[in-house]
């Protein structure tokens, strides 16, 4: 089953066109790496699925519903949520509180007390392995800790459909490897699909399912990791010599 169709979607910033034609469909359930250099569209398309930019042309469907035109607010409440590179919590609020103002936002918690609130921000807190942090602001958090608040504040949302931006980055190879395991391990308990943005492609490869390979702005290539580490146009995105064929 098609849970998200990207079609022949578009975004330019200026003279930029940060994506370009962009097509592709993910199947229910699956977890899709998506990678490609700096500046290669990956944070863009990222946005532009969870709504925070429109397309200027193309079509976005989830679960066959045309999400081209809603709002960021309407696309969460589908069931597409998203982590942020540099996470998106209220540094002078402690970390079950930030969790708890997620679950609070959500468009079926109006009626919810603050009690049921903190109450679902400990399951996720606990899921991801900080509720002995519960109490710290998230302004002291260490920045592994701070990403897996993004997560936990993300989850509170209930996704269907997790948009990773980079979890992994600055973290120690330690850390990254923790980060790597919870993922696959929320995603079978929550019964997710993900489609996650990482650099460290070793990591990346051991875990999803496909990967997807973005340059200027194009998709290059689609396949397993095992058929992207061999196609000579993502070796030369990503050393910038021409591979001969
Ligand atoms: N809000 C914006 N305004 C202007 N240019 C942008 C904006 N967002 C992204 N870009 C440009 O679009 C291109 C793709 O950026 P981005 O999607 O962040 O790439 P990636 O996440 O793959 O590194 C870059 O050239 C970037 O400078
Ligand atoms: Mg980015």
């Amino acid at each position: 089953m098609i849970i998200l169709s990207v079609h022949n979607v578009s975004k330019s910033f200026g003279g930029i066109k940060a994506v370009d034609n962009v097509t592709f469909k993910v199947e229910k359930g699956e977890i899709v790496g998506l990678i490609g250099p700096n500046g290669a569209g990956k944070t863009t398309l990222i946005n532009l699925i969870s709504g925070f930019y429109k397309p200027d042309s193309g079509k976005i469907t989830f679960n066959g519903l045309d999400i081209t035109k809603k709002q960021p607010y309407e696309r969460a409440k589908l069931g597409i949520s998203r982590t942020f590179q540099n996470p998106r919590l209220v540094p002078n609020m402690t970390a079950l509180l930030n969790v708890a103002y997620a679950v609070l936002g959500r468009d079926d918690a109006k009626k919810m007390s603050l009690y049921e609130a903190v109450a679902e921000a400990i399951y996720y807190l606990d899921l991801v392995g900080l509720l002995q942090k519960r109490d710290i602001l998230a302004k002291d958090l260490p920045l592994y800790e701070l990403r897996l608040l993004e997560l936990a504040r993300a989850l509170a949302l209930r996704p269907k459909l997790l948009l990773i931006d980079e979890a992994m980055a600055g973290l120690n190879p330690g850390e990254a490897e923790k980060i790597r395991k919870l993922i696959i391990n929320i995603k079978e308990q929550l019964d997710l699909t993900i489609i996650w943005i990482e650099h460290v492609l070793r990591l990346l490869m051991k875990t999803v399912d496909r990967i997807l390979v973005m340059h200027y702005g194009k998709l290059i290539a689609e396949g397993t990791p095992r058929e992207v580490a061999e196609n000579p146009l993502v070796i030369e995105a990503y050393t910038g010599k021409r591979i001969a064929a």
